[in-house]
């Protein structure tokens, strides 16, 4: 078979046919403006979703760009906002390192940019919480520069386009090159969003739809040569590992003890439910049952709670402190239960506050 490959074709013939599948299939989604609309982006929107985007799919992120949108209409509202008030309209997207570097940007923009958002990668990168991915994403959708955008959907399309067949991650210089290649000077932005919804609606990481439907079907080396659903290829990773340790419920009456965690690391600055140390171990017996620092009536809740980290899973036995006087424990605070849920609390913690809150039977 006589393959053309398509860097022997014109980059720009290739653009303007996804640029055209894109006027009449993109998705709406509501920081996006339609193609071809006189509307201009408002940057604040479009960080905004690209923020809430790194790792996190858009059904998720709708309801939540939506809701900050309403509560913030402004990047000055947001500046202006309590960091508390900020984690919990976060509290279920995860990753709230993201949602602390949201507002620290927010803050800096309004405070120190006069509002005005960079219009550059180079200037866009220099932001908490923007990385390469984001700075090319703002730079292109919310100010049309020629930026290569790079994300798991592209580089998706991109291997495939090319039939690379390397593994990921060492593929992705390669992929970037591609991707640079191939952005236009005009209609950048749009160009990006192409490319996510061929990667979402037609080039997905399971299903493919080329037939008939994909623009780029006739040029594509990996339909061609039917290597698509097999690309991208990946370095095989090892198991997650599993962490285990304790809780410690400890309430007196209606209060229960939280504290803070470190503002560095894992959960940054979320309050939580203290515990001993997560220790990697291959089964409970591994766990030392810890000392219990106060003498109090205590117990072990039967069952556990279960949460998964990027990097680990984490099981955590919970004991239940009943305390007769309310004594300050090490570090931390009592904090009424009705007023838990305007807390910023991590997943996780939420599960252990459901765990115990379960009639006794179900546990
Ligand atoms: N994923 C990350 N950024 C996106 C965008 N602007 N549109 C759709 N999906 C995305």
């Amino acid at each position: 078979m006589n393959i053309i490959k398509p860097l022997d074709q014109d980059p720009n013939e290739l653009t303007d046919a996804l640029l055209d599948w894109y006027d009449i299939n993109a998705r709406e989604l509501p920081w996006r403006i339609p193609p071809g609309s006189m509307e201009i982006p408002d940057p604040y929107h479009i960080w905004l979703s690209e923020i809430m985007l790194q790792q996190t799919t858009v059904v998720t992120v709708i309801p939540y760009f939506q809701k900050f949108l309403a509560k913030w209409p402004k990047i000055e509202n947001l500046a202006n906002a309590d960091l508390d008030q900020v984690l919990t309209a976060w509290a279920g997207l995860g990753y709230y390192a993201r949602a602390r570097n949201l507002h620290k940007c927010a803050q800096y923009i309004t405070h120190e940019l006069h509002g005005i958002f960079p219009d550059n990668e180079n200037d866009l990168i220099k932001l908490p919480g923007v990385g390469p991915y984001t700075a090319a994403a703002i730079a292109a959708i919310a100010f049309g520069k020629q930026a290569a955008v790079m994300d798991g959907n592209i580089e998706r399309v991109m291997a495939r386009m090319f039939n690379v067949t390397t593994p990921l991650p060492e593929a992705k210089p390669h992929l970037k090159e591609l991707t640079e290649r191939m952005t236009p000077a005009h209609r950048a932005g749009d160009y990006a969003q192409a490319v996510m919804d061929l990667g979402s609606d037609i080039c997905g990481p399971k299903i493919l739809k080329c037939a008939g439907r994909c623009p780029w079907e006739a040029n594509c080396a990996a339909n061609l040569t039917g290597t698509a659903d097999q690309l991208p290829k990946r370095k095989s990773k090892s198991a997650k590992p599993t962490r285990r340790g304790y809780a410690f419920w400890a309430e007196y009456q209606d209060h229960i003890w939280l504290c803070r965690r470190p503002e560095n690391g894992l959960l940054g600055g979320m309050m939580e439910i203290p515990s001993s140390d997560w220790l990697e171990t291959p089964d409970w017996d591994a766990v030392p049952m810890p000392q219990i620092p106060i003498i109090t009536n205590w117990k072990e809740t039967p069952g556990m709670v279960r949460h998964s980290f990027t990097h680990f899973h984490l099981e955590l036995k919970v004991i239940r402190l009943e305390l007769l006087e309310m004594i300050e424990l090490q570090e931390g605070d009592w904090f009424p239960f009705s007023r838990i849920e305007d807390l910023a609390m991590p997943t996780v913690m939420m599960k252990i506050i459901h765990h115990l809150r379960q009639p006794v039977l179900d546990l």
